[in-house]
């Protein structure tokens, strides 16, 4: 998968290079090239922001130096049919759902503002979506962007070698994940749970799925109502409150 970057700081994407983002660029599976808008700038200063119409605070990106490098990334895209996504806080929020969406794509090209923004312009006539990663305002666009392809790329196949792993994540399964444990099996006085070393997977499972919808119940039940539970994942759920009310 390509993903292409409008960034005024292109030596911040660098932090990708490490652990499996790195590995996934080594192997291939997926590329990373950053367009400066600054390299296309049109005056000498090579000016890429300046003071908003209408007065107000702060800077915004001038529209020529962006649509150049919006454009050089589109053409060295072209056959990979790319999509232009800006990172602002107005954005349609940025989740799991999402992400499988956009792991099916060959080609994103994303475009990180800085300042207090970008020309509208810009936006009507070079962008394709408007996300966010959250309800709060970065220093630009360009952390989203980190984290949109750190998320999207752990989905493609061959990235996480055990692909198990990607499928019983937190939240691709609806739920948040249930608790983990290594060795050893008494830590500091508090031992592993005893199902965990019995080797009967079927007990196991259900423990995990008991903890798993418990756990959503708990900190996140807006997600239990999002998703279909079968009778046996009620029944479980149902035992947890029940212990969790009578200790
Ligand atoms: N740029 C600034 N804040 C942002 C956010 N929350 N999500 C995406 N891009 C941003």
């Amino acid at each position: 998968m390509q993903f292409g970057i409008i960034t005024l700081f292109p030596e911040m994407f660098q932090g990708l290079n490490s652990g499996v983002t790195g590995r996934a660029i080594q192997d291939k599976l997926v590329a990373i090239n950053c367009w400066n808008p600054r390299d296309f700038a049109e005056d000498k200063h090579k000016s890429v922001d300046d003071k908003p119409y209408g007065g107000g605070p702060g800077m915004v990106m001038m529209p020529g130096p962006l649509q150049g490098a919006i454009h050089a990334a589109k053409k060295a895209y072209e056959a990979h049919d790319p999509t232009v996504i800006y990172l602002s806080p107005q954005g349609r929020c940025f989740d799991q759902e999402t992400a499988k969406e956009f792991a099916d794509r060959k080609s994103i090209i994303f475009l990180a503002g800085r300042y207090e923004g970008i020309d509208e312009r810009i936006i009507e006539r070079e962008v394709d979506e408007e996300w966010s990663i959250g309800n709060y305002v970065l220093t630009g666009g360009e952390l989203a962007a980190m984290v949109m392809i750190d998320v999207i790329t752990r989905l493609l196949p061959g990235v996480v070698g055990d692909e198990n792993s990607v499928l019983e994540d937190s939240l691709t399964s609806g739920l948040l994940k249930y608790p983990q444990y290594t060795r050893p099996e008494n830590f500091a006085g508090a031992s592993v749970p005893e199902v965990l070393l019995s080797g009967n997977h079927k007990q196991i499972n259900n423990w995990r799925t008991k903890a798993s919808l418990g756990k959503t119940w708990l900190r996140r039940p807006d997600l239990l109502y999002k998703k279909y539970h079968n009778k046996e994942e009620l029944a479980l759920l149902a035992e947890f409150i029940e212990e969790f009310i009578k200790p």
